[in-house]
Protein backbone atom coordinates (compact mmCIF):
# COMPACT_ATOMS: atom_id res chain seq x y z
CA UNK A 1 0.00 0.00 0.00
CA UNK A 2 1.09 3.44 -1.23
CA UNK A 3 2.05 6.35 1.29
CA UNK A 4 -1.43 7.60 2.75
CA UNK A 5 -2.72 10.52 1.89
CA UNK A 6 -2.84 12.83 5.28
CA UNK A 7 -6.24 13.18 5.53
CA UNK A 8 -5.52 14.02 9.03
CA UNK A 9 -2.93 16.30 10.52
CA UNK A 10 -1.35 15.30 14.04
CA UNK A 11 0.52 18.09 15.94
CA UNK A 12 3.53 16.48 16.93
CA UNK A 13 3.80 18.17 20.70
CA UNK A 14 5.53 16.66 23.36
CA UNK A 15 3.30 17.44 26.34
CA UNK A 16 4.63 20.00 28.82
CA UNK A 17 3.92 17.36 31.38
CA UNK A 18 6.04 14.94 30.16
CA UNK A 19 9.19 17.60 29.70
CA UNK A 20 8.83 18.38 33.52
CA UNK A 21 8.53 14.72 34.83
CA UNK A 22 11.58 13.93 32.57
CA UNK A 23 13.26 17.19 33.60
CA UNK A 24 12.52 15.95 37.30
CA UNK A 25 14.60 13.05 37.11
CA UNK A 26 16.92 14.32 35.52
CA UNK A 27 18.62 16.21 37.45
CA UNK A 28 21.07 18.36 34.87
CA UNK A 29 18.30 18.27 32.60
CA UNK A 30 19.19 18.00 28.53
CA UNK A 31 15.55 19.09 27.54
CA UNK A 32 14.49 22.85 27.87
CA UNK A 33 11.67 23.45 29.95
CA UNK A 34 9.39 25.34 27.32
CA UNK A 35 8.23 24.36 24.33
CA UNK A 36 8.19 27.65 22.10
CA UNK A 37 4.31 29.11 21.95
CA UNK A 38 5.48 31.26 18.04
CA UNK A 39 2.15 33.44 17.82
CA UNK A 40 3.67 33.76 14.34
CA UNK A 41 5.59 32.85 11.46
CA UNK A 42 8.07 35.01 8.88
CA UNK A 43 8.79 33.21 5.76
CA UNK A 44 11.48 34.06 3.30
CA UNK A 45 11.60 31.55 0.06
CA UNK A 46 10.94 30.35 -3.54
CA UNK A 47 8.02 27.64 -4.55
CA UNK A 48 9.34 25.64 -2.15
CA UNK A 49 7.24 27.87 0.33
CA UNK A 50 5.71 30.33 -1.77
CA UNK A 51 1.44 30.19 -0.54
CA UNK A 52 0.51 32.73 -3.21
CA UNK A 53 3.14 35.18 -3.56
CA UNK A 54 4.19 35.19 -7.14
CA UNK A 55 0.26 33.63 -8.29
CA UNK A 56 -0.97 37.44 -6.72
CA UNK A 57 1.64 39.46 -8.14
CA UNK A 58 2.95 38.03 -11.29
CA UNK A 59 1.80 34.49 -12.39
CA UNK A 60 -0.39 32.08 -11.09
CA UNK A 61 -0.47 28.61 -11.78
CA UNK A 62 -3.67 26.64 -13.27
CA UNK A 63 -5.64 23.33 -12.64
CA UNK A 64 -4.57 20.83 -11.53
CA UNK A 65 -2.23 22.79 -9.22
CA UNK A 66 -4.08 22.28 -6.03
CA UNK A 67 -6.35 19.78 -6.37
CA UNK A 68 -4.76 17.27 -3.86
CA UNK A 69 -6.15 19.39 -0.70
CA UNK A 70 -7.62 22.83 -1.18
CA UNK A 71 -9.48 21.03 -4.38
CA UNK A 72 -8.91 24.52 -5.74
CA UNK A 73 -5.71 26.73 -7.38
CA UNK A 74 -4.37 28.42 -4.20
CA UNK A 75 -1.27 30.05 -5.67
CA UNK A 76 0.67 27.20 -4.68
CA UNK A 77 3.23 25.49 -6.76
CA UNK A 78 1.94 22.01 -5.63
CA UNK A 79 -0.81 19.64 -5.63
CA UNK A 80 -1.92 20.58 -2.01
CA UNK A 81 0.31 21.52 0.92
CA UNK A 82 3.48 22.57 1.35
CA UNK A 83 5.97 21.96 4.48
CA UNK A 84 5.43 26.01 5.69
CA UNK A 85 1.51 24.64 5.64
CA UNK A 86 2.40 21.80 7.93
CA UNK A 87 5.16 23.72 9.84
CA UNK A 88 2.12 26.77 10.53
CA UNK A 89 -0.52 24.21 11.30
CA UNK A 90 1.88 22.42 13.97
CA UNK A 91 1.51 25.35 16.09
CA UNK A 92 -2.06 25.59 15.60
CA UNK A 93 -1.59 28.54 13.37
CA UNK A 94 -3.21 29.33 9.87
CA UNK A 95 -1.81 29.27 6.59
CA UNK A 96 0.23 32.22 5.71
CA UNK A 97 -0.75 34.84 3.78
CA UNK A 98 1.70 36.05 1.01
CA UNK A 99 2.49 39.18 1.83
CA UNK A 100 2.03 40.31 -1.92
CA UNK A 101 -1.39 39.28 -1.69
CA UNK A 102 -4.12 42.41 -1.96
CA UNK A 103 -6.94 40.16 -1.70
CA UNK A 104 -8.32 38.71 1.98
CA UNK A 105 -5.13 38.31 3.49
CA UNK A 106 -4.73 38.04 6.86
CA UNK A 107 -1.35 38.63 8.48
CA UNK A 108 -2.73 38.56 12.54
CA UNK A 109 -0.42 35.28 12.62
CA UNK A 110 2.75 36.14 10.31
CA UNK A 111 3.44 36.42 6.19
CA UNK A 112 4.96 34.76 3.86
CA UNK A 113 7.61 37.09 1.59
CA UNK A 114 8.27 33.70 -0.39
CA UNK A 115 7.74 33.50 -4.69
CA UNK A 116 8.07 31.16 -6.62
CA UNK A 117 11.35 31.60 -9.01
CA UNK A 118 13.14 33.54 -6.34
CA UNK A 119 16.71 33.49 -5.77
CA UNK A 120 18.95 35.36 -2.85
CA UNK A 121 20.87 37.18 -4.98
CA UNK A 122 19.52 39.28 -7.66
CA UNK A 123 18.50 36.84 -10.51
CA UNK A 124 19.83 37.45 -14.18
CA UNK A 125 16.50 38.09 -15.92
CA UNK A 126 12.92 38.59 -14.38
CA UNK A 127 9.00 37.58 -15.29
CA UNK A 128 8.19 38.22 -18.11
CA UNK A 129 11.27 38.32 -20.08
CA UNK A 130 13.40 35.88 -18.14
CA UNK A 131 12.35 33.16 -15.85
CA UNK A 132 12.84 34.90 -11.86
CA UNK A 133 10.84 36.56 -9.59
CA UNK A 134 12.08 40.22 -9.13
CA UNK A 135 11.45 39.75 -5.66
CA UNK A 136 14.71 38.10 -4.47
CA UNK A 137 16.11 38.01 -0.95
CA UNK A 138 16.92 41.63 -0.53
CA UNK A 139 13.32 42.65 -1.82
CA UNK A 140 11.34 40.37 0.77
CA UNK A 141 13.87 41.60 3.44
CA UNK A 142 12.55 45.37 2.34
CA UNK A 143 9.07 43.95 2.36
CA UNK A 144 9.34 42.60 6.05
CA UNK A 145 11.30 46.33 7.10
CA UNK A 146 8.02 47.90 6.37
CA UNK A 147 5.92 45.25 7.38
CA UNK A 148 6.85 46.19 10.80
CA UNK A 149 5.84 49.84 11.08
CA UNK A 150 3.13 49.70 8.60
CA UNK A 151 0.59 47.10 10.50
CA UNK A 152 1.62 49.02 13.65
CA UNK A 153 0.26 51.86 12.41
CA UNK A 154 -2.81 50.07 11.32
CA UNK A 155 -2.92 48.42 14.52
CA UNK A 156 -3.04 51.96 16.57
CA UNK A 157 -5.28 54.17 13.90
CA UNK A 158 -7.73 51.12 14.73
CA UNK A 159 -11.01 49.77 12.24
CA UNK A 160 -11.66 47.04 10.24
CA UNK A 161 -7.79 46.21 9.61
CA UNK A 162 -6.27 46.69 12.53
CA UNK A 163 -7.39 42.56 13.37
CA UNK A 164 -5.68 41.64 10.89
CA UNK A 165 -1.83 42.52 11.84
CA UNK A 166 0.47 41.03 13.59
CA UNK A 167 1.01 42.29 17.21
CA UNK A 168 4.20 44.46 17.78
CA UNK A 169 5.18 42.16 20.29
CA UNK A 170 4.89 38.90 17.58
CA UNK A 171 7.75 40.19 16.03
CA UNK A 172 10.34 39.21 18.62
CA UNK A 173 8.40 35.88 19.57
CA UNK A 174 7.96 34.63 15.79
CA UNK A 175 9.57 31.95 14.02
CA UNK A 176 11.54 32.98 10.82
CA UNK A 177 11.69 30.24 8.56
CA UNK A 178 14.27 29.96 5.24
CA UNK A 179 14.28 27.95 2.49
CA UNK A 180 15.90 29.56 -0.76
CA UNK A 181 18.99 28.95 -2.93
CA UNK A 182 17.76 26.13 -5.42
CA UNK A 183 17.20 29.05 -7.79
CA UNK A 184 20.41 30.41 -7.26
CA UNK A 185 21.81 26.75 -8.40
CA UNK A 186 19.33 26.55 -10.91
CA UNK A 187 20.23 30.11 -12.42
CA UNK A 188 23.35 29.21 -12.89
CA UNK A 189 22.75 25.89 -14.17
CA UNK A 190 20.39 26.88 -17.01
CA UNK A 191 22.80 30.03 -17.27
CA UNK A 192 24.89 27.68 -19.48
CA UNK A 193 27.22 27.94 -16.60
CA UNK A 194 30.14 24.49 -15.91
CA UNK A 195 28.96 22.86 -12.96
CA UNK A 196 32.88 24.34 -11.73
CA UNK A 197 31.38 28.17 -12.02
CA UNK A 198 28.36 27.54 -10.85
CA UNK A 199 30.16 25.69 -7.52
CA UNK A 200 32.49 28.54 -7.66
CA UNK A 201 29.15 31.34 -7.03
CA UNK A 202 28.50 29.37 -4.36
CA UNK A 203 30.49 31.82 -1.46
CA UNK A 204 29.05 34.76 -2.75
CA UNK A 205 25.20 33.18 -2.62
CA UNK A 206 25.73 32.42 0.63
CA UNK A 207 27.15 35.17 1.72
CA UNK A 208 23.87 37.41 0.53
CA UNK A 209 22.01 34.94 2.50
CA UNK A 210 23.88 35.79 5.67
CA UNK A 211 23.60 39.66 5.53
CA UNK A 212 20.10 39.41 5.26
CA UNK A 213 19.75 36.71 8.39
CA UNK A 214 21.53 39.48 9.85
CA UNK A 215 19.66 42.44 8.96
CA UNK A 216 16.19 40.39 9.76
CA UNK A 217 17.70 39.85 13.49
CA UNK A 218 18.39 43.56 13.56
CA UNK A 219 15.20 43.78 13.17
CA UNK A 220 13.94 42.16 16.20
CA UNK A 221 13.92 38.88 14.62
CA UNK A 222 15.10 35.89 17.66
CA UNK A 223 14.59 32.49 16.78
CA UNK A 224 15.44 31.07 12.76
CA UNK A 225 14.67 28.28 11.20
CA UNK A 226 17.20 27.61 8.43
CA UNK A 227 16.33 24.69 5.57
CA UNK A 228 19.38 24.03 3.05
CA UNK A 229 19.13 23.01 -0.17
CA UNK A 230 17.48 19.62 -1.82
CA UNK A 231 18.97 17.35 -4.49
CA UNK A 232 18.48 19.12 -7.35
CA UNK A 233 19.86 16.48 -9.34
CA UNK A 234 17.20 14.11 -8.88
CA UNK A 235 14.73 16.86 -10.36
CA UNK A 236 12.92 16.19 -13.89
CA UNK A 237 13.43 19.58 -14.84
CA UNK A 238 17.37 19.25 -14.54
CA UNK A 239 17.81 15.38 -15.28
CA UNK A 240 15.19 16.07 -18.23
CA UNK A 241 17.47 19.04 -19.87
CA UNK A 242 21.15 17.02 -18.82
CA UNK A 243 20.48 14.00 -20.19
CA UNK A 244 24.39 13.21 -20.75
CA UNK A 245 25.24 14.24 -16.83
CA UNK A 246 26.64 11.44 -14.55
CA UNK A 247 23.99 9.26 -12.62
CA UNK A 248 24.51 8.40 -9.12
CA UNK A 249 23.32 4.88 -8.40
CA UNK A 250 19.09 5.95 -8.06
CA UNK A 251 19.04 7.79 -11.50
CA UNK A 252 19.83 11.34 -9.93
CA UNK A 253 22.43 13.35 -11.77
CA UNK A 254 25.47 13.94 -9.65
CA UNK A 255 27.41 16.88 -10.55
CA UNK A 256 24.04 18.99 -9.92
CA UNK A 257 24.26 17.20 -6.65
CA UNK A 258 27.36 17.90 -5.68
CA UNK A 259 27.32 21.15 -6.44
CA UNK A 260 23.88 21.04 -3.97
CA UNK A 261 26.33 19.67 -1.20
CA UNK A 262 28.35 22.18 -1.81
CA UNK A 263 25.91 25.32 -1.13
CA UNK A 264 24.85 23.01 2.29
CA UNK A 265 28.10 22.79 3.64
CA UNK A 266 29.17 26.27 3.31
CA UNK A 267 25.28 27.36 4.60
CA UNK A 268 26.13 25.35 7.24
CA UNK A 269 29.28 27.28 8.25
CA UNK A 270 27.71 30.69 7.61
CA UNK A 271 25.60 29.58 10.00
CA UNK A 272 27.71 28.69 12.59
CA UNK A 273 29.41 31.72 12.14
CA UNK A 274 25.99 33.44 12.19
CA UNK A 275 25.43 32.06 16.14
CA UNK A 276 28.56 33.86 16.96
CA UNK A 277 27.97 37.22 15.49
CA UNK A 278 23.76 37.14 16.77
CA UNK A 279 24.21 36.08 20.24
CA UNK A 280 20.58 36.27 21.22
CA UNK A 281 19.31 34.05 17.74
CA UNK A 282 18.22 30.50 18.10
CA UNK A 283 19.24 29.43 14.53
CA UNK A 284 17.93 25.81 13.60
CA UNK A 285 19.78 24.24 10.64
CA UNK A 286 17.53 21.67 8.82
CA UNK A 287 19.24 19.64 6.55
CA UNK A 288 16.18 19.34 4.04
CA UNK A 289 18.55 17.45 1.66
CA UNK A 290 19.08 13.98 3.32
CA UNK A 291 14.95 13.96 3.65
CA UNK A 292 14.20 14.73 0.03
CA UNK A 293 17.12 12.46 -1.22
CA UNK A 294 16.03 9.23 1.33
CA UNK A 295 12.96 9.98 -1.35
CA UNK A 296 15.08 9.07 -3.96
CA UNK A 297 17.49 6.32 -2.85
CA UNK A 298 14.40 4.40 -0.68
CA UNK A 299 11.25 5.64 -2.39
CA UNK A 300 9.46 2.00 -1.84
CA UNK A 301 10.73 2.21 2.11
CA UNK A 302 8.66 5.26 2.31
CA UNK A 303 5.70 4.33 0.44
CA UNK A 304 6.49 6.57 -2.97
CA UNK A 305 7.25 5.17 -6.57
CA UNK A 306 8.55 6.29 -9.67
CA UNK A 307 10.77 9.55 -7.81
CA UNK A 308 12.34 10.51 -10.75
CA UNK A 309 9.50 10.85 -12.87
CA UNK A 310 6.95 13.93 -13.09
CA UNK A 311 3.39 13.42 -11.92
CA UNK A 312 1.80 16.10 -14.19
CA UNK A 313 4.26 16.84 -17.21
CA UNK A 314 4.92 15.14 -20.22
CA UNK A 315 7.07 13.52 -22.38
CA UNK A 316 10.47 11.24 -22.01
CA UNK A 317 11.56 9.28 -19.61
CA UNK A 318 11.10 11.67 -16.76
CA UNK A 319 7.55 12.79 -18.45
CA UNK A 320 8.44 16.49 -18.44
CA UNK A 321 9.58 18.67 -20.88
CA UNK A 322 9.86 23.06 -20.65
CA UNK A 323 7.98 23.40 -23.55
CA UNK A 324 4.59 22.55 -21.88
CA UNK A 325 4.54 21.82 -18.09
CA UNK A 326 1.33 21.28 -16.16
CA UNK A 327 -1.74 23.01 -16.63
CA UNK A 328 -1.06 23.47 -20.00
CA UNK A 329 -1.87 21.80 -23.65
CA UNK A 330 0.18 20.00 -26.31
CA UNK A 331 -1.48 18.75 -29.54
CA UNK A 332 -0.48 14.91 -30.30
CA UNK A 333 -1.22 13.31 -33.45
CA UNK A 334 -3.43 16.31 -33.72
CA UNK A 335 -5.52 16.16 -30.91
CA UNK A 336 -5.28 18.90 -28.41
CA UNK A 337 -4.22 17.03 -24.74
CA UNK A 338 -4.14 18.24 -21.60
CA UNK A 339 -1.17 18.04 -19.63
CA UNK A 340 -2.83 16.56 -15.94
CA UNK A 341 -2.17 14.52 -13.04
CA UNK A 342 -1.17 11.36 -12.91
CA UNK A 343 -3.34 8.53 -11.10
CA UNK A 344 -1.72 9.01 -7.79
CA UNK A 345 0.12 11.60 -6.32
CA UNK A 346 -0.69 10.43 -3.05
CA UNK A 347 2.81 7.77 -3.86
CA UNK A 348 4.56 10.25 -5.90
CA UNK A 349 7.37 12.66 -5.04
CA UNK A 350 7.54 14.61 -7.60
CA UNK A 351 4.76 16.54 -9.05
CA UNK A 352 5.38 18.49 -12.12
CA UNK A 353 9.13 18.05 -12.94
CA UNK A 354 10.32 21.17 -10.65
CA UNK A 355 8.58 20.94 -7.33
CA UNK A 356 7.09 18.14 -4.49
CA UNK A 357 4.13 16.19 -4.11
CA UNK A 358 1.59 17.10 -1.33
CA UNK A 359 2.66 13.63 -0.03
CA UNK A 360 6.64 14.06 -0.05
CA UNK A 361 6.06 17.64 1.71
CA UNK A 362 4.16 16.10 4.68
CA UNK A 363 6.64 12.82 4.39
CA UNK A 364 9.16 15.46 4.60
CA UNK A 365 7.59 18.19 7.63
CA UNK A 366 7.27 14.46 9.75
CA UNK A 367 10.81 14.48 9.54
CA UNK A 368 12.42 17.39 9.82
CA UNK A 369 10.07 18.52 12.72
CA UNK A 370 11.71 15.70 15.01
CA UNK A 371 14.85 17.51 15.21
CA UNK A 372 16.68 14.75 13.78
CA UNK A 373 17.90 16.39 11.13
CA UNK A 374 18.23 19.63 12.95
CA UNK A 375 21.68 20.85 14.63
CA UNK A 376 21.52 21.56 17.17
CA UNK A 377 19.21 18.37 17.06
CA UNK A 378 16.36 20.21 18.50
CA UNK A 379 12.45 19.75 17.26
CA UNK A 380 10.91 22.10 15.26
CA UNK A 381 8.42 23.38 18.47
CA UNK A 382 12.11 23.96 21.14
CA UNK A 383 13.25 25.99 18.08
CA UNK A 384 13.32 29.22 20.28
CA UNK A 385 16.19 27.45 21.99
CA UNK A 386 19.85 27.43 21.40
CA UNK A 387 20.13 24.40 22.71
CA UNK A 388 18.39 21.02 24.68
CA UNK A 389 20.81 22.57 28.42
CA UNK A 390 19.34 26.22 28.08
CA UNK A 391 16.90 27.18 30.80
CA UNK A 392 14.39 28.85 29.99
C1 LIG B 1 -7.51 36.38 10.88
O1 LIG B 1 -6.90 35.18 11.30
C2 LIG B 1 -7.12 34.87 12.67
C3 LIG B 1 -6.32 33.62 12.97
O2 LIG B 1 -6.68 32.59 12.13
C4 LIG B 1 -8.60 34.71 12.93
O3 LIG B 1 -8.81 34.45 14.31
C5 LIG B 1 -9.32 35.95 12.52
O4 LIG B 1 -10.72 35.75 12.64
C6 LIG B 1 -9.02 36.31 11.08
N1 LIG B 1 -9.64 37.57 10.76
C7 LIG B 1 -10.55 37.70 9.79
C8 LIG B 1 -11.15 39.05 9.61
O5 LIG B 1 -10.85 36.77 9.08
C1 LIG C 1 22.40 28.52 -23.31
O1 LIG C 1 22.89 27.96 -24.51
C2 LIG C 1 21.87 27.60 -25.43
C3 LIG C 1 22.51 26.89 -26.59
O2 LIG C 1 23.67 27.56 -27.01
C4 LIG C 1 21.09 28.84 -25.85
O3 LIG C 1 20.05 28.49 -26.72
C5 LIG C 1 20.51 29.50 -24.61
O4 LIG C 1 19.87 30.72 -24.95
C6 LIG C 1 21.59 29.80 -23.58
N1 LIG C 1 20.96 30.25 -22.36
C7 LIG C 1 21.37 31.32 -21.70
C8 LIG C 1 20.59 31.69 -20.49
O5 LIG C 1 22.35 31.96 -22.01
C1 LIG D 1 33.14 22.98 -5.33
O1 LIG D 1 34.15 23.77 -4.73
C2 LIG D 1 34.71 23.20 -3.56
C3 LIG D 1 35.68 24.20 -2.97
O2 LIG D 1 36.59 24.61 -3.93
C4 LIG D 1 35.35 21.87 -3.88
O3 LIG D 1 35.82 21.28 -2.68
C5 LIG D 1 34.31 20.96 -4.51
O4 LIG D 1 34.91 19.75 -4.91
C6 LIG D 1 33.68 21.64 -5.72
N1 LIG D 1 32.62 20.80 -6.25
C7 LIG D 1 32.37 20.71 -7.55
C8 LIG D 1 31.23 19.81 -7.94
O5 LIG D 1 33.00 21.31 -8.38
C1 LIG E 1 1.09 9.37 -32.39
O1 LIG E 1 1.29 8.73 -33.62
C2 LIG E 1 2.45 7.90 -33.65
C3 LIG E 1 2.60 7.41 -35.10
O2 LIG E 1 1.37 6.91 -35.56
C4 LIG E 1 2.30 6.77 -32.65
O3 LIG E 1 3.43 5.94 -32.69
C5 LIG E 1 2.11 7.35 -31.28
O4 LIG E 1 1.86 6.31 -30.35
C6 LIG E 1 0.95 8.33 -31.27
N1 LIG E 1 0.93 8.98 -29.96
C7 LIG E 1 -0.13 9.04 -29.19
C8 LIG E 1 0.04 9.71 -27.86
O5 LIG E 1 -1.21 8.59 -29.53
C1 LIG F 1 2.85 11.96 -17.00
O1 LIG F 1 2.00 13.08 -17.12
C2 LIG F 1 0.73 12.78 -17.64
C3 LIG F 1 0.01 14.09 -17.90
O2 LIG F 1 0.53 14.66 -19.06
C4 LIG F 1 -0.01 11.88 -16.69
O3 LIG F 1 -1.29 11.57 -17.20
C5 LIG F 1 0.79 10.61 -16.53
O4 LIG F 1 0.18 9.76 -15.58
C6 LIG F 1 2.20 10.94 -16.07
N1 LIG F 1 3.01 9.74 -16.10
C7 LIG F 1 3.46 9.18 -14.98
C8 LIG F 1 4.27 7.95 -15.13
O5 LIG F 1 3.26 9.65 -13.91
Amino acid sequence: MGYPTPAKFHTPRVSLFVILSIATIVPNSVFATNECAFPAIFNFGDSNSDTGGLAASLYAPTPPYGETYFHRVTGRFTDGRLIIDFIANSFGLPYLSAYLDSLGTNFSHGANFATASATIRLPPSVIPVGGYSPFYLDIMYTQFKQLIPRTQYIIHKGGVFASLMPKEEYFHRALYTFDIGQNDLGAGIFGNLTVQQVNASVPDIVNAFTKNVKDIYDLGARSFWIHNTGPIGCLSYVLANFLSAERDAYGCAKPYNEVAKYFNQKLREAVVQLRKDLPLAAITYVDIYSVKYSLFSHPEKYGFELPLVACCGYGGEYNYSSSVLCGGTIEVNGTETFVGSCERPSVRVNWDGIHYTEAASKFIFDQISTGAFSDPPLPLNMACHKDYTENY
